[in-house]
């Protein structure tokens, strides 16, 4: 397989974050693998989002958070529900922008150049499968537009993969 990102500058974030998830869609097409598509999944993301230093999953095993593929510097490996950006994100089962990740209260510090951080649970068949975590080096990195992209591309993503690993 060849791959070659098309490049987006996210001026109009909806447009390009509709874009990219045709992208992501042909690439994860015919694969139903999770580490698989989610492996290519925060690797697209990395690529083609500006201003990112770690992008990647955190998986539910047996009630905690375990990381799962990513890019970006070595991660903590166990979240708790309810800890940290991730963990409250995932027990919300909703998207959380934290603008600055020095003023919530519990951050969990993985990569100290990490400034603001956005978390958008998977849910899929009413399960909460993990999450996806975006971190940039930038205060006020992502906004309402950047959420609604993101859970875009999470929504494709569960679209073409098994989801029986919710644990
Ligand atoms: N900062 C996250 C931990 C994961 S790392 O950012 C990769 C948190 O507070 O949950």
């Amino acid at each position: 397989m060849s791959y070659a990102s098309k490049r987006y500058d996210f001026r109009d974030k909806g447009a390009d974050y509709a874009r990219l998830a045709q992208e992501l869609g042909a690439l994860l097409a015919g694969e139903r693998d999770l580490i698989a598509n989610a492996a290519n999944t925060a690797a697209l993301i990395f690529d083609t989002l500006p201003d990112l230093n770690w992008a990647g999953f955190y998986f539910l095993r047996n009630g905690e958070l375990v990381v799962g593929p990513f890019q970006g510097k070595p991660a903590c490996v166990r979240i708790a529900l309810g800890k940290g950006v991730c963990g409250t994100a995932a027990a919300r089962r909703a998207t959380l922008v934290v603008p600055d990740v020095h003023e919530f209260p519990g951050h969990i510090p993985c990569d100290a150049a990490s400034r603001s951080e956005i978390v958008i649970p998977l849910i899929t068949g009413g399960q909460l499968l993990g999450v996806l975590d975006i971190d940039s080096p930038s205060r006020e990195r992502f906004d309402d537009a950047d959420a609604r992209g993101l859970e875009r591309l999470t929504a494709v993503f569960l679209q073409h993969t098994r989801s029986e690993a919710a644990g």
